[in-house]
């Protein structure tokens, strides 16, 4: 009898701005998982200034995302290299000419599918910065969706912004199946004339007017389930500010999401990244690791209380 695959499991980590610690956290996210015995590949999706293999102490594999995208290669896992973790693999995105903004729709959505079939049951993207399509896409496609965001004004700003673009992003391909283009077109204006000011506004909106559709609309809002981490926390203060950003999430948007959890600001982390050596080996027994390890298993057991802040 053949042995049936289940489908791997893609956390995607996500936060619309640069320099907050997104590669930095999907790649210990990765080494973390690896170290629990669970196989995984970490795609480098950053494309245009992808930089993940420093944070792995890798030099540029040969074969990165740009073989599998010019269709030099045909199958996503021949780009896959190991590294010296065991359990881990990684995808490079490393190629001055390729920028992830530029990549065709059918280049991206063959992208999408492939991340499927790659054979580790984990599988981690690290996004780079902004909010084009193509990064939200891949954000989306994720079965878990993690915001990285740092204490500072701009990056909470940033992060509002790649979550309201998401959920944006979210409603325009599925409009032809919900068939509330107009209503999603005026929404979109933020001074349309409906009233509506925010996405929870347009789920009453939209379910005063046609309950059966309103159900449709939580419902695949309901699939945008969000997992916060706060990167780079110095106070208590910081701290708090994790359990803010999920209620606004809830109140403002109306969607699912949890607070992940806080990872401590530590001279350690860049002090590793100079010396192209992971923080998990540099210090295993940090408390940033410590922080890492338990996001991880709550991340792993979906049914674990998931407020552990
Ligand atoms: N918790 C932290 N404490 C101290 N420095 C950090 C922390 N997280 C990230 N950094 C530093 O911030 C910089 C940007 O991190 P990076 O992961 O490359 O961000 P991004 O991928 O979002 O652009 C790096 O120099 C990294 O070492
Ligand atoms: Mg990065």
């Amino acid at each position: 009898m053949s042995k049936i695959q289940r489908p791997n499991r893609i956390w995607a980590i996500g936060g619309g701005k640069g320099g907050i610690g997104k590669s930095f956290i999907s790649s210990t996210f990765a080494i973390c998982l690896a170290r629990m015995a669970k196989e995984v590949t970490l795609v480098d999706l950053d494309l245009g200034s992808a930089n993940l293999h420093t944070y792995l102490g890798m030099k540029e594999p040969k074969l990165s995302l740009s073989d599998f995208i010019s269709g030099r290669v045909d199958d996503l896992n021949q780009v896959s290299t190991a590294t010296e973790f065991q359990n881990m693999r990684f995808i490079s995105g490393f190629n001055d000419a390729l920028n992830i903004a530029d990549l065709g729709v059918q280049h991206k959505t063959r992208l999408i599918q492939a991340l499927r079939t790659i054979r580790t049951p984990y599988v981690i993207l690290d996004l780079g910065a902004g909010t084009t399509e193509n990064t939200l896409d891949f954000f989306l496609s994720a079965d878990e969706k993690l915001i990285a965001v740092t204490p500072e004004p701009t990056s909470i700003e940033n992060a509002y912004r790649f979550i309201k673009s998401s959920y944006y992003r979210k409603l325009r391909t599925a409009e032809v199946q919900l068939g509330m283009q107009d209503v999603f077109e005026n929404a979109m204006d933020a001074r349309n004339q409906l009233g509506i000011r925010s996405p929870a506004d347009l789920l009453r909106y939209v379910t005063e007017r046609d309950p059966a559709a309103g159900a449709d609309l939580s419902n695949l809002i309901s699939e945008l389930h969000l997992h916060i981490i706060l990167n780079q926390v110095r106070t208590r203060a910081d701290v708090e500010l994790g359990h803010s950003i999920k209620s606004v999430c809830q109140k403002y948007f109306g969607i699912e999401c949890d607070y992940l959890g806080y990872i401590d600001h530590d001279n350690a982390v860049w002090q590793a990244l100079r010396k192209r050596r992971p923080l998990v080996l540099e210090h295993p027994y940090s408390s940033i690791v410590g922080q890492f390890l338990n996001m991880t298993k709550n991340l792993l057991n979906p049914h674990s209380v998931r407020a552990v802040v």
